[in-house]
């Protein structure tokens, strides 16, 4: 089993780029499902639940050309069925986002539920609910969701809990519905403006993007278009955090700082001396100690619960006491025993993990549970004293391109083992 093995202590510096982002490529590559005529998506980056959605949209009879500097076309003019099975979707939940468009263009979709996962039981209830209201007809049985619909209705729709993929699978249904649909309370992160300008770019009449009411009028069909991913601001907030944790100096080039408000705020306050252009951001820990900080997770533009596990390693080093807690997810701090292996002092009391600094980490054997748990334990032991090995790291894979080639350009021993 693949294992990343990191030798600590060394302060990060050099510049990398930007990978595009992971949660806004998944949702757009179901939105390809919506179109008549193939689209072109580029930034696209290298990822294993990229390869899997492919697969997935593959096993529909979706032609998918891979093209030159990260682009994909994909073209699902003509589907030969609208089922995602329960191998696929039991890996990666965002399957989920096939649903709405099939549903809306093809009027059936059978789709395996995702089920639980590491970082709480995250229900789809408020997808099926938004689905109804828009005149569907859904049965769960047998693991799956049966959807039917002749043609979707607009539908007002008020999200009980902010959800951004639950957002993102209305909004495409909504694109193809007879009628106008308005989602309330709808999630505002970037990942989901990205996907509503995109169905514009293939002719979608979204309005409201980037706000909490969506408006959507429904058109009669939608076409290809030409699309480039944003960039991933939880990548590059993850390699702030590894220039922060070591005392390091890092440039992350071909990324957005307005989309990392929360996160910067909070470097700054642990410490980091940090300079922005347009398409750049540069952290300068100037060989210090980051300062303990407190964190509140919450939906955009809230500090992102997919940064969590990360500061909690800052603050494991940090000098001080921090508090982090976690209001978006119940059960989001596997990470924490797994740092605690390696000499952490932190206490949970209920959603919030107390964590005073130590001096020194030391490597150990840890093992990762979810994706951006793993992303905590390679940070952890890119300052930790000697050896730790990182195991399970098919969950990095998931959602980071290329992270120890990244990482051993800005100096980090890290290597990669087949044992
Ligand atoms: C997405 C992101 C994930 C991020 C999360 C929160 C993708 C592919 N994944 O996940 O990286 O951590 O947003 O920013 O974009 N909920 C319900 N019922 C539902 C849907 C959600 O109760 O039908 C609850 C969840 O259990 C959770 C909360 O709502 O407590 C937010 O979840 P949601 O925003 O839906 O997360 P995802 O879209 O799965």
């Amino acid at each position: 089993m693949n294992k990343l093995i990191i030798n600590g202590g060394i302060p990060l510096s050099g510049t990398i780029r930007a990978s595009g982002s992971k949660n806004a490529v998944l949702p757009i590559l179901a939105g390809t499902l919506l179109a008549d005529g193939p689209v072109i998506v580029r930034n696209v980056p290298h990822l294993h639940d990229v390869t899997t959605t492919m697969e997935l949209l593959g096993r529909m009879g979706v032609q998918i050309t891979i093209g030159e500097k990260m682009s994909i076309e994909v073209d699902a003019t003509h589907l030969k069925n609208t089922f995602a099975p329960y191998e696929l979707v039991k890996t990666m939940r965002a399957s989920i986002l096939v649903l709405g468009p099939l549903l809306a263009r093809h009027g059936t979709a059978e789709v395996s539920l995702p089920g639980g996962c590491a970082i709480g039981a995250r229900p789809v209830n408020l997808h099926l609910m938004g689905l109804e209201a828009m005149g569907a007809d859904i049965r769960v049985e047998e693991g799956y969701i049966r959807a039917t619909a002749k043609r979707l209705k607009g539908a007002r729709i008020v999200m009980d809990q902010v959800s951004v993929t639950g957002t993102e699978n209305l909004m495409m249904a909504a694109s193809l519905a007879k009628g106008t649909s308005v989602i309330e309370n709808a999630a505002r992160e970037p990942e989901v403006t990205d996907l509503a300008n995109f169905i514009n770019a293939m002719g979608g009449k979204i309005k409201g993007i980037g706000t909490d009411t969506l408006r959507i009028e429904g058109v009669e069909n939608l076409t290809g278009c030409d699309y480039r991913v944003l960039p991933d601001r939880i990548e590059t907030g993850t390699y702030l955090v590894a220039a922060a944790i070591t005392g390091g100096k890092v440039l992350v080039k071909d990324t957005d700082p307005r989309l990392l408000d929360a996160v910067l705020a909070k470097l700054e306050e642990a410490g980091a001396i940090i300079d922005i252009g347009d398409d750049w951001i540069e952290l300068d820990m100037e060989g210090r100690k980051p300062r303990s900080v407190n964190i509140r997770t919450a939906p955009y533009p809230a500090f992102p619960t997919d940064m969590q596990a990360q500061f909690c390693a800052l603050n494991a080093v940090a000098s001080g006491t921090g508090s982090v807690t976690e209001t978006v997810f119940e059960n989001r701090f596997m990470h924490i025993q797994e740092i605690v292996r390696l000499g952490a002092n932190i206490q949970l009391e209920g959603n919030t993990a107390i964590i005073k600094g130590v001096a020194n980490l030391n490597g150990a054997p840890v093992m990762a549970t979810d994706l951006r748990a793993s992303a905590s334990l390679i940070l952890a032991g890119l300052v930790a004293k000697g050896e730790t090995i990182v195991e399970r790291i098919y969950h990095i894979d998931r959602g980071y391109d290329h992270i120890e080639e990244k990482l051993a350009c800005l100096g980090a021993r890290i290597r990669r083992t087949t044992d």
